[in-house]
């Protein structure tokens, strides 16, 4: 994900410096060429052989140190680098990247970066919400400086309050963003839909399916990667949520439909994930329905057709893509629904075949457009993800040059 991509992950004198060792392994995993500069404070902390260990890169601490395999490494390292991340980050440092100071390894390089800055503060609440802090970060703000907003909880003074270090999941996150993809869906807004629809029966059953939301979520994730604005109409799922993704949760067709109608006017492109419920029960009782007889009749009625209405009121130049999940007839059934609801592109999924369907990792796809069949191997569901975007950013700028 992060091939030929290289981090420079700046650690300073903060208690929370340990969790940048989880974060360097993170990244190494991905492939990131990772090279970590520390302050001489931050080595009371943790020292630079597990970095080195973890990165295979030298761990860099002293600006005049003549072992260096470059001339004017602080120079070469800040050319190469394609973003910079501060954490922890010291009231210290903060104020002297907000100042231009430049008397140790990291704040001289952070001086010579062009790239994306990125630091997340990590310090005492008191220290925190010092105004003097609080000024610097908002300048850092204004030199183009991403800042993230540190957590709240127990510190480890034992203090609860707000200054904690985000988990390291949290700052590859905001990595991922910036550089795990180009981001050729920039500017674009987008809307998903993913998960199961809830159907009430009585206050305590539903009617539901197997959904888990996992290839929704997926593409709601690739979007945001490749730079589109995305919002995600979701059904219940215990899937974690995707970072920088608006979510608007629900539970029945009826919510689904009134959120996506509410939204889908200034999408570019909809990606209808979401596995809605074709009936609801006509009837929902206000009390629990109690056991009696041998029989229980449920009476049905057909929810909102939520695809057919956008394919309705499909905007000029709006793209919009479907899926299909089958058990028969897969292709032939898909092709059907493409048009008959003015989809643009339907993705198409056998439920029977192998690593297909509902909880898997992994999907086995076919990319159904007018003119064009394009069947996928199994892969994994973000790679599937990023299969089809990729297909619908061709369709899009062919529609945009007037050849498709
Ligand atoms: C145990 C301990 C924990 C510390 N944790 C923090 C911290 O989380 N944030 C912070 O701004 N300073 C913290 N400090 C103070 C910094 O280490 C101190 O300001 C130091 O000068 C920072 O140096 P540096 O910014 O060059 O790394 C801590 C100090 C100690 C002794």
């Amino acid at each position: 994900m992060l091939k030929g991509k290289t981090v420079i992950l700046g650690v300073t004198g903060s208690i929370a410096a340990y969790k940048i060792a989880n974060l360097a392994s993170m990244l190494v995993k991905l492939h990131c060429d990772v090279h970590v500069i520390m302050t001489r404070n931050a080595m009371n902390f943790i020292h630079p052989i597990t970095f080195e260990t973890l990165t295979n890169n030298r761990c860099l601490v002293d600006t005049f140190d003549r072992n260096f395999q470059y001339n004017v490494e602080h120079v070469a390292l800040a050319k190469k680098a394609d973003l910079v991340l501060v954490a922890p980050a010291t009231a210290n440092v903060i104020a002297k990247l907000t100042y231009g100071l430049a008397d140790d390894m990291l704040t001289t390089t952070v001086l010579a970066c062009t790239c994306k800055k990125i630091v997340a503060p990590a310090m005492n609440t008191r220290m925190y919400q010092n105004k003097i802090v609080q000024d610097n970060l908002r300048k850092l703000e204004m030199n183009d400086f991403e800042v993230i907003a540190p957590a709240t909880g127990m510190l480890a003074c034992q203090d609860v309050g707000e200054g904690k270090l985000p988990d390291a999941e949290v700052l590859l996150d905001y990595v991922l963003k910036e550089i795990a993809h180009e981001k050729d869906m920039e500017g674009m807004n987008v809307l998903v839909t993913a998960g199961p629809t809830q159907e009430a029966v009585d206050p305590v059953r539903y009617i539901t399916n197997h959904s888990t939301g996992k290839m929704g979520y997926a593409v709601a994730r690739a979007c945001m990667l490749r730079g589109a604005k995305v919002t995600l109409v979701t059904g219940q799922t215990s899937v974690g949520k995707p970072p920088f993704v608006e979510v608007i949760q629900i539970e029945s067709a009826r919510e689904m439909f009134e959120a996506v109608c509410s939204r889908y006017e200034q999408q570019q492109l909809i990606i209808k994930a979401a596995a809605v419920a074709d009936y609801r029960p006509q009837f929902v009782s206000e009390e629990k329905v109690k056991k009696s007889g041998e029989k229980l009749v449920l009476e049905l009625e057909r929810t909102d057709d939520i695809l057919k209405f956008l394919g309705e009121h499909k905007k000029r130049g709006q793209f919009l893509c479907g899926f299909s999940m089958e058990t028969e007839n897969m292709l032939e059934n898909s092709r059907g629904k493409l048009h008959k609801k003015n989809l643009d592109m339907i993705i198409a999924n056998n439920l029977k075949e192998d690593g297909a369907g509902f909880g898997t990792d992994t999907n086995v796809v076919t990319i159904i457009t007018e003119k064009k069949e394009i069947p996928l191997s199994i892969m994994s569901k973000e790679d599937a993800a990023n299969c089809i975007l990729d297909e619908i950013m061709v369709e899009i700028r062919g529609k945009q040059n007037g050849y498709c």
